[in-house]
């Protein structure tokens, strides 16, 4: 099969498990850009290239949703150096601010370049001549240029789903300019906030020699490459629908008995990241508990977690602290039948994740540092009416957009606190203004919108 229109990611859309009698099922993949990009891809056809997320597993390429599906496999030992060593223990935490400490092995980089190259093979081998390639995030950086040199006559786009961190940050990285040459090759580099753009249009100049006019690198005589914000988004409207559909209302109404039909509930729903503020959120809602601001018997905290890179010695750090900051709040300020935070550390279908946006009176989105943050926009667009309060640390790439969030510093536990109790309690007139004002963002900057803004321009570069 071979496709005009190929989407490159490390992650397919779903994921092949195994159960332990060895029967075989596919679910969907986990965050935030498989969210996004799952739309684009049913409406646009084309063939998705990405990992299946089992190591050692050789399977054929299938057709799912409308478009083609085209599996790469990863050995045990590429998957623990390439994808839990290079992409995630060097790369994301280097490129969220260092909020955890990156490792840089030079094993984890021989990994990291010879996957980078099997992706683009397998991109090169799936494109029609002049195919539109697009490639995403920060696990496949070298494939722009390494596919540019395979196959010349390809428009080469890439997007970071992540933040592109400051000069000097980036600059601790021993291979740092081999990955801004292999971001070079593509024709349009996208970023999710303006800033990501600047960082990197600064690196160019400062560590390439290749000239820099308005956002556009002349790579070499024949090839530029040009260096904008997008914003990426949800499909609002779908989101919006599934909330409204019956069996979503029915769901949520269970899960509000299920909870004992709490008077208020606040909610976070993230994959279990470090980057994502749980320590400090949770912190910051026991304090709540404990000095009597928040009654156990009539407000549940709601909190879900992904399981995500469970292997990768941060992520376990984690999961334990979260376990044990939990249990101690639910120990010690709970009664039977009541704990004042439910937390369940799995994955929900979709309907489960509307239907607790559906029920939550304050949304808690508290990242240290995220390149967008899609949980925060898929609350705005399922709660319904507009009675509800989205907190936003001011840390995440939406706070860029949905302005009328109430804004914290997750580094300040107090003024958290504040916020959190103001989210809950300010009179209906300002939470719906605020939500008014978010609602409409959410329904304007669509994730339809960002893939045409996108693919337009890089038609047109
Ligand atoms: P990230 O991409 O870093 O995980 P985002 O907030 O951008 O962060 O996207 C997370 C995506 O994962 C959202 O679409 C959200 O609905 C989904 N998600 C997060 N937690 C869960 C969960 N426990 N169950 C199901 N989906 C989840
Ligand atoms: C973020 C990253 C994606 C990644 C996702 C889930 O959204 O930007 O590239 O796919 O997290 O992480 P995982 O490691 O499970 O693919």
């Amino acid at each position: 099969m071979t496709a005009s229109f190929v989407v490159v990611a490390n992650r397919l859309p779903v994921d092949r498990v195994t159960d332990e009698s060895g029967e075989v099922s596919w679910r969907t993949s986990p965050g935030g850009l498989v969210t996004a990009l799952e739309p684009v891809m049913r409406s646009h056809g084309g063939a998705w290239v990405g990992w299946h997320g089992a190591p050692d597993e050789e399977i054929d390429g299938f057709h799912h949703d409308g478009y083609d599906i085209v599996p790469v496999a990863l050995s045990s030992q590429e998957h623990e150096e390439y994808y839990e060593g290079f992409s995630n223990a060097t790369l994301w935490p280097l490129y969220h601010d260092t909020v955890a400490f990156p490792e840089f092995h030079r094993e984890w980089w021989l990994a990291y370049q010879h996957v980078n190259r099997r992706f683009a093979e397998a991109a090169a081998a799936v494109a029609d001549e002049g195919a539109t390639v697009w490639v995403q995030d920060y696990q496949l950086q070298l494939v722009p240029r390494l596919l540019r040199e395979l196959r010349p006559d390809l428009r080469i786009g890439f997007f970071l789903h992540i933040p592109f961190p400051p000069t000097e940050l980036f600059s601790q990285l021993p291979w740092r300019t081999d990955i801004i040459e292999g971001l070079l090759g593509a024709d349009l580099v996208g970023f999710q906030v303006a800033g990501g753009a600047q960082n990197f249009l600064r690196l160019v100049r400062n560590r390439t020699p290749h000239p820099v006019e308005q956002g556009r690198v002349r790579v070499s005589d024949s090839h530029s490459c040009v260096a904008r914000a997008y914003p990426i988004s949800i499909d609002t409207a779908g989101f919006a629908a599934l909330a409204e559909e019956p069996e979503t209302i029915a769901e949520s109404e269970q899960l509000l008995a299920d909870l004992g039909n709490p008077k208020r509930i606040f909610l976070g729903v993230d994959r279990l990241d470090y980057t994502k503020g749980l320590r400090q959120r949770i912190r910051a809602m026991g304090e709540l508990f404990h000095e009597g601001k928040l009654d156990p018997t009539e407000t549940v905290y709601l909190q879900v977690a992904t399981p995500s890179r469970e292997r990768v010695g941060e992520y376990m750090r984690l999961r334990d602290d979260i376990d044990l900051l939990v249990g101690r709040i639910n120990s010690e300020m709970g009664s039977v039948g009541h704990p004042p935070i439910v937390y369940l550390h799995k994955g929900f279908p979709r309907r489960t994740m509307a239907a607790m946006y559906r029920i939550a009176d304050v949304m808690l989105v508290t990242p240290l540092r995220d390149g967008m943050n899609l949980v925060a926009k898929e609350y705005v667009a399922c709660h319904p009416g507009n009675g509800g309060a989205l907190v936003l640390s001011e840390f995440a790439g939406a706070a860029r957009e949905l302005r009328q969030a109430y804004s914290v510093n997750p580094y300040d536990l107090d003024g958290m606190k504040g916020v959190f109790m103001r989210a809950l309690n300010d009179p209906y007139r300002e939470r719906s203004k605020r939500m008014r004002a978010l609602k409409k963002q959410v329904s304007t900057h669509t994730i339809d919108r960002w893939a045409d803004n996108f693919l337009g321009d890089l038609a047109s570069v």
